[in-house]
């Protein structure tokens, strides 16, 4: 298990990320100590549809200034920032890899945004860091994909939630048998690292950890629709891309798109409450 966890991180790990956005955002004339989050648009988000994505589930969660939200797996910490620039609430954002959580920490001051955002290094399935009762609402963006004990995910996730606050996931979920996903994906280079569930067993799981479930939206054809737009810039895309994911990322990109138009794979957004 121990070993599992050091592989996701390995994955997301890149010592040149930090280097490579801060001279990519120069090039576009950017000052470092003066950032608006719109300008990290293209490279904080790391999850299908990005921007788009994240100002749909900022809508769904309301949150408010006087609220805190955790987000479970928050990677550079671009859904955090947003959520807390555009709703006003405090957000933590806890990552299993420390390099990501030095990024976002990093991102978070450059956007004038560190007292609003924190950012923890730490694993979702054991959260003991944070007391029961502590958030006012969470949510988890393409991270479960990566996480094996999906028991203690959800029930940590239910814990540390005050009673009826909102939990929203929003995820990539499996259709159809796992033999039939050709890696490597954005988030894993082989199945080793790769926990896909499909959707009755993510039902199941909230269920039993003391989730009820509002709403489920499947968001497949709005991502199959969003790949398509953003191949027409091509270039620009490509580059960014290849700057988070490596220089596999034309692959895994590839990868994951013909699995969610072959019915593999599915896009879904799932609102729940804690009981
Ligand atoms: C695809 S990225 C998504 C990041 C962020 N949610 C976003 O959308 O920009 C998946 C993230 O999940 C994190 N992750 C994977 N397993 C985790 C675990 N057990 N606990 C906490 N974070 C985890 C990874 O480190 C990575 O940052």
């Amino acid at each position: 298990m121990h070993n599992l966890k050091k592989k996701v991180e390995n994955h997301y790990t890149n010592n040149n990320l930090l280097d490579a956005i801060e001279l990519a955002l120069k090039e576009q004339g950017k000052d470092l100590n003066n950032l608006k989050i719109e300008d990290l648009n293209a490279v904080d988000e790391m999850h299908s549809r990005g921007v788009y994505a994240t100002n749909e589930l900022i809508k769904i969660l309301d949150a408010n200034k006087n609220m805190h939200i955790l987000d479970i797996g928050s990677g550079m910490g671009g859904p955090a920032r947003r959520l807390a620039h555009q709703s006003g609430c405090h957000v933590t954002g806890i990552d299993l890899t420390a390099s990501l959580t030095n990024i976002a920490q990093k991102l978070s001051k450059y956007t004038g945004l560190d007292k609003k955002v924190r950012h923890i290094q730490g694993d979702a399935t054991n959260m003991n860091i944070f007391e029961n009762d502590s958030f006012d609402g969470a949510w988890s963006i393409h991270a479960a994909m990566n996480i094996e004990n999906k028991s203690a995910y959800y029930k940590e996730a239910n814990r540390v939630l005050k009673p009826n606050s909102k939990f929203i996931i929003y995820d990539i979920f499996l259709n159809n048998k796992e033999a039939n996903i050709k890696y490597p994906m954005p988030w894993a280079k082989t199945s080793a690292t790769s926990f896909l569930i499909n959707k009755s067993e993510v039902e199941k799981y909230l269920k039993n950890s003391g989730f009820k479930i509002i709403d489920i939206v499947n968001k497949t054809k709005e991502t199959i629709d969003n790949f398509k737009k953003i191949q027409a810039n091509k270039k620009k895309t490509l580059l960014l891309a290849e700057i988070k994911m490596g220089n596999d990322a034309k692959t895994k990109i590839a990868n994951l798109q013909n699995n969610l138009t072959n019915g593999n794979l599915a896009v879904n957004l799932i609102v729940a409450k804690k009981m």
